[in-house]
């Protein structure tokens, strides 16, 4: 997830609870890189979150790429497989409106012919396996049903399924009648994902769908850090939360570089990682009003006690 799960976060998950979690797709790449360079970005800066070297010792990824212009695809998914990762994932499911308007996320759902017109383009000439994560359409589920005879046709790694459209961005809940419907129609391994925060969620997912391949968890990791160690039966997770949220508060701490930056940061991990924590939304909240690091710091030490 943009701006969450990104490389600082991933290193502390795994260095608090190390191979709970088993792979995780990075946030997305997006491929209008020329505009990213007129921006003064450099090609190594895009690339930072998922560099191998800085990624030793956290959790195994694979990257993942917003876009549908072939050859930009192609070169970065090589430029990728080069780095050494086997896999890389297409982004098909991002439902934020300035992406959507230009048919990239979940704006080419609508567009089979130009989903088709990408894959036939990258499929042949990309080194890694493609994997892809949509939603079920950009408008309405149809869209969906429209789609899955050509992902059918290519050799995809898997198929993540977030069952809400663009539109409902993260309104409402996941029509999971619709995942039910378009479930055995793939041929590739298919993936759930959407609104996982408890075991219950799981155990739920699974019983209904038991061919599914596996579960994305997304801000279900923030709400509940420890859901992946409490499916495996650990029991103190107050404890364990407490100490991942010092630990993460200390990196962004130790890293970033400005006041503001580091404000910012905590703050927007701190909007989801409270929920984890026995205290009230009052509490929470003082420490996103908290204008200076310091006194968010403290908050957070008081309330982790
Ligand atoms: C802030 C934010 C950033 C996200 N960034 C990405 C992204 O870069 N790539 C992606 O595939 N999904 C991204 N997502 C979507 C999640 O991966 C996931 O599909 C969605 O949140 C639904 O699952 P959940 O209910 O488990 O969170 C993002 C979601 C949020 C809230």
């Amino acid at each position: 997830m943009q701006g969450l799960t990104e490389l600082l976060f991933r290193r502390v998950y795994e260095e608090c609870f190390p191979g709970a979690i088993s792979l995780a797709v990075a946030p997305f790449i997006s491929l209008t890189h020329n505009l990213q360079f007129a921006k003064g970005r450099s090609m190594e800066t895009m690339l930072a979150d998922v560099l191998p070297e800085s990624n030793k010792g956290s959790i195994p990824v694979v990257p993942q790429i917003l876009g549908k212009e072939p050859e930009e695809f192609v070169e970065m998914g090589n430029m990728l497989y080069e780095m050494g990762y086997m896999e890389v994932n297409w982004n098909i499911g991002c439902p934020m409106r300035n992406i959507t308007g230009k048919h990239r996320g979940s704006g080419i759902l609508p567009y089979p012919d130009e989903v088709r017109a990408v894959l036939d383009a990258v499929v042949p000439r990309l080194k890694s396996r493609l994997s892809i994560k949509m939603r079920i359409g950009l408008r309405n589920k149809e869209e969906i049903f429209a789609l899955v005879p050509i992902l059918n046709d290519y050799p995809l790694a898997s198929v993540t399924i977030h069952p809400r459209t663009g539109r409902q961005q993260y309104t409402g809940v996941p029509d999971l009648e619709t995942f039910g419907h378009v479930l055995p129609m793939i041929k590739h391994p298919v993936i759930y994902n959407g609104d996982i925060c408890t075991p219950h969620d799981i155990r739920r997912i699974e019983e209904r769908f038991p061919s599914i391949a596996d579960i994305m968890v997304g801000r279900g990791i923030l709400y509940r850090p420890t859901l992946p160690l409490e499916i495996a039966g650990a029991t103190d997770s107050q404890q364990l939360t407490v100490h991942f949220i010092q630990r993460l508060k200390e990196e962004i701490k130790t890293i970033l570089p400005t006041e503001q930056s580091k404000i910012r940061k905590t703050k927007e991990y701190w909007s989801l990682l409270w929920k984890a924590l026995p205290i009230s939304e009052m509490q929470a909240r003082e420490v996103l009003r908290a204008q200076e690091f310091t006194v968010v710091d403290n908050l957070i030490d008081q309330l982790t006690q």
